[in-house]
């Protein structure tokens, strides 16, 4: 059941697709004020869990921490921050009550779950303009899929999109670039995909190609697809202020920029210097952006990802002009304390400063509008735009495309990728927390820079990195520059990364086929251990295991020189170990609590008795696959069957009957099922 409120005069922010009638009678489990801004509080029960938030620092369970919607260029994912790059305001609490709550507001919403009073969950809106959906059901899961249907299905990505991708800021130069390649094809080590940072533009100018650097670019797409290899250029939200430069001149001459309130071009400065951003919430100039990939799908370009729109500002003339006059007040003076510690935050302060963001307006349906009421909706209408055009020129086709800032509802035209993070042990598992929070906001087309994008990454960070990451649709490595190279092949027995890799391409179709259900079923990929099983107390506290698919439970190890981890098991499952695509070992464990050996070389995998992994051989790339041939993983006492989900991979024509493949174990053992050549190693119990 879902119950809508219209508080204030909220801006539409085009998140939720279902029509629902306003309802006026607030439930009576939540005490809610429109005195001062909008304010909404309820009593914890010392058993609830509060589930959601999607991209955020700590918990799978969000108790216990302030979080605050607002996008935000954020360098440090660490346990101090309230916020990163998405605004995703769904949770569910998970106890006495069972429901769920969405603020669909695109300003600031602070989330106070426990921060202030340990039994409170307050939620502020401070401008007082907001929908409110209320969400009632049985169960935590229920409402989180109640929940996506009301948003529309997620996006569905292709499926060369499910191998692997190597990226760097940054790939300097066409030779660089088919060095990597090299690098990957005479290791033997599989690659779907480059991501080309801003590095391939011409002074980091949106749809340029930098010609000194990359005199053929054209021929360089073609060159590497017909190797099965995708480039993959990155799209950032400011555009260069340059006479000449088309993008800037068009924008100027039909003002598409985003204006001071005086009607002036706002400016501010990112990678290139000084730039305008393109109003992407005004409908003509979204359109306009959003037709310049254009440049790109006449390449043979099949991905992008969209990058600093939360929007990044790294400085603006108010804010520098305050720097120096501030700097200029403490030149020869002795400092106290307080002016030293003011003087060291001045440059970082300008980063991303939130007076930046009150000083330009974009028009939204003909109306001006302050950025900071809409702030959160930048990186989702810039996507948007990216997506529309897109259709326009590839209609028939599906693109890859992620986005590295969020509101609920880009969920239907992209997925995230969840940025900066670091060369850090507990960035793998704070990787693994997210995962269920982001499905639950819609976002299925997800993962983070494996190996961490800064700092200096070590073999066994990424080799254990990989092993959670060969479960992610978007499996990517990707770093900074002037960090330890970390492409697989830098590192001493790159064979080991082979076989990790190999591993993934097994997997891709049991991965895809779950994917695409959840995006068609409006469902949930990564799930907590409490969404399957309610009524066990152990699995309502796992943070560090996730259920995959129907079938499997996922449980990576997070920690450096372990030689395993205990593991939880709410029921009888059988580990996998595997070592390769065609090299692992079985084990079949009871229910409960595991100590799990597991080598650097494996990788994990458990799968829920009297279920099913279909795995196949692993290929070069995703389209060297051959999915013929199936070996069958797990073990049963029954019969048993899989409903592997097939498609063509890249047409929009998805979700028929004819794209199900039903696999049939009866109890025998005899496996059957129409097209496919099988292999039955599951254990009979
Ligand atoms: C941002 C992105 C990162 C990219 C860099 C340079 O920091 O998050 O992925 O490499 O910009 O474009």
């Amino acid at each position: 059941m879902v119950y809508k409120y219209l508080i204030g005069n909220p801006v539409e922010t085009q998140a939720v697709v279902m029509d629902c009638p306003v309802s006026q009678e607030y439930p009576d489990y939540f005490s809610i004020s429109t005195e001062d801004g909008f304010l909404m509080e309820t009593v914890l029960g010392e058993q609830d869990l509060v589930y959601g938030l999607g991209e955020n620092v700590r918990g799978i369970n969000k108790r216990g921490w302030i979080y605050e919607s607002s996008c935000c260029d954020e360098k440090d994912h660490d346990e101090t921050k309230s916020a990163l790059y998405s605004a995703h305001n769904f949770l569910i609490i998970d106890g006495v009550q069972t429901v769920g709550i969405f603020i669909d507001t695109p300003g600031d919403v602070v989330f106070d779950i426990g921060y202030t009073r340990l039994d409170r969950l307050s939620i502020r809106v401070s401008d007082g303009n907001l929908r409110l959906y209320v969400l009632e059901g049985d169960s935590a899961y229920e409402i989180a899929r109640e929940f996506r249907r009301m948003t529309g299905q997620s996006y569905a990505a292709p499926r060369w999109a499910f191998g692997y991708q190597q990226s760097r800021w940054g790939y300097g130069s066409e030779e660089e670039v088919r060095q990597v390649v090299k690098g990957y094809q005479e290791n033997h080590i599989p690659l779907d995909a480059i991501g080309m940072d801003i590095d391939y533009m011409e002074r980091y100018k949106d749809f340029t190609v930098d010609r000194t650097a990359f005199p053929d670019f054209e021929g360089l797409v073609k060159e590497l697809k017909e190797e099965g290899i995708r480039l993959v250029p990155i799209i950032d939200a400011a555009v260069k202020i340059e006479e000449g430069y088309d993008v800037y001149e068009e924008g100027i001459e039909k003002g598409y920029f985003c204006k001071n309130e005086d009607g002036s071009v706002f400016e501010a400065g990112v990678w290139p210097g000084w730039t305008h951003f393109p109003d992407v919430l005004n409908d003509e100039a979204r359109q306009w952006f959003g037709e310049k990939y254009k440049m790109f799908l006449d390449m043979e370009i099949e991905g992008f990802w969209n990058d600093m729109n939360e929007p990044a500002i790294f400085y603006s003339r108010e804010e520098l002009d305050r720097v120096w006059e501030k700097i200029e007040g403490y030149k020869n003076k002795n400092l106290n304390v307080d002016e030293f510690f003011d003087l060291e935050g001045l440059f970082p302060a300008c980063l991303n400063n939130r007076r930046d963001y009150e000083r330009f307006y974009h028009e939204m349906d003909g109306v001006k509008i302050c950025h900071k009421q809409v702030h959160n909706l930048y990186g989702y209408y810039m996507t948007r735009a990216a997506s529309q055009g897109i259709e326009k020129f590839r209609a028939d086709k599906r693109t890859l495309l992620f986005s590295r800032s969020s509101y609920i509802g880009m969920h239907r035209y992209a997925g995230i990728w969840t940025g900066d993070n670091k060369a850090w042990w507990s960035h793998i598992l704070l990787n693994l927390k997210m995962l269920p929070s982001l499905n639950m906001c819609g976002f299925l087309y997800v993962g983070a820079d494996l190996g961490g994008f800064a700092g200096d990454c070590t073999k066994d960070l990424l080799m254990r990195w990989i092993a959670l990451g060969i479960f992610t649709p978007l499996m990517r490595n990707h770093a900074r520059r002037n960090t330890r190279r970390k492409e697989c092949y830098q590192f001493e027995n790159p064979g080991d990364f082979r076989n990790l890799l190999k591993v993934r391409y097994a997997l891709i179709p049991y991965l895809y086929s779950e994917y695409m259900k959840a995006v068609l079923e409006d469902d949930l990929m990564f799930r907590p251990l409490a969404f399957d099983y309610r009524s066990d107390d152990r699995a309502r506290k796992v943070e560090d295991q996730l259920m995959l698919g129907k079938d499997l439970m996922i449980a990576p190890v997070y920690e450096q020189n372990a030689d395993g981890r205990y593991v939880y098991l709410p029921e009888d499952m059988v580990l996998v170990r595997f070592r390769s695509d065609e090299d692992y070992s079985t084990e079949y464990l009871e229910k409960g609590h595991h100590y799990v050996e597991v080598k650097l070389t494996e990788v994990p995998v458990f799968i829920k008795k009297n279920h099913f992994l279909p795995v196949c051989s692993a290929a070069s790339c995703t389209d060297q696959m051959d999915t013929g041939k199936m070996t069958l993983l797990g073990a049963m006492d029954r019969e048993i069957s899989y409903r592997l989900y097939e498609d063509d991979g890249y047409t929009q024509e998805i979700g028929n009957e004819s794209h199900i493949t039903e696999i049939w174990v009866d109890k025998e053992g005899r496996a059957r099922a129409a097209g496919k050549e099988l292999v039955n190693r599951i254990l009979q119990m």
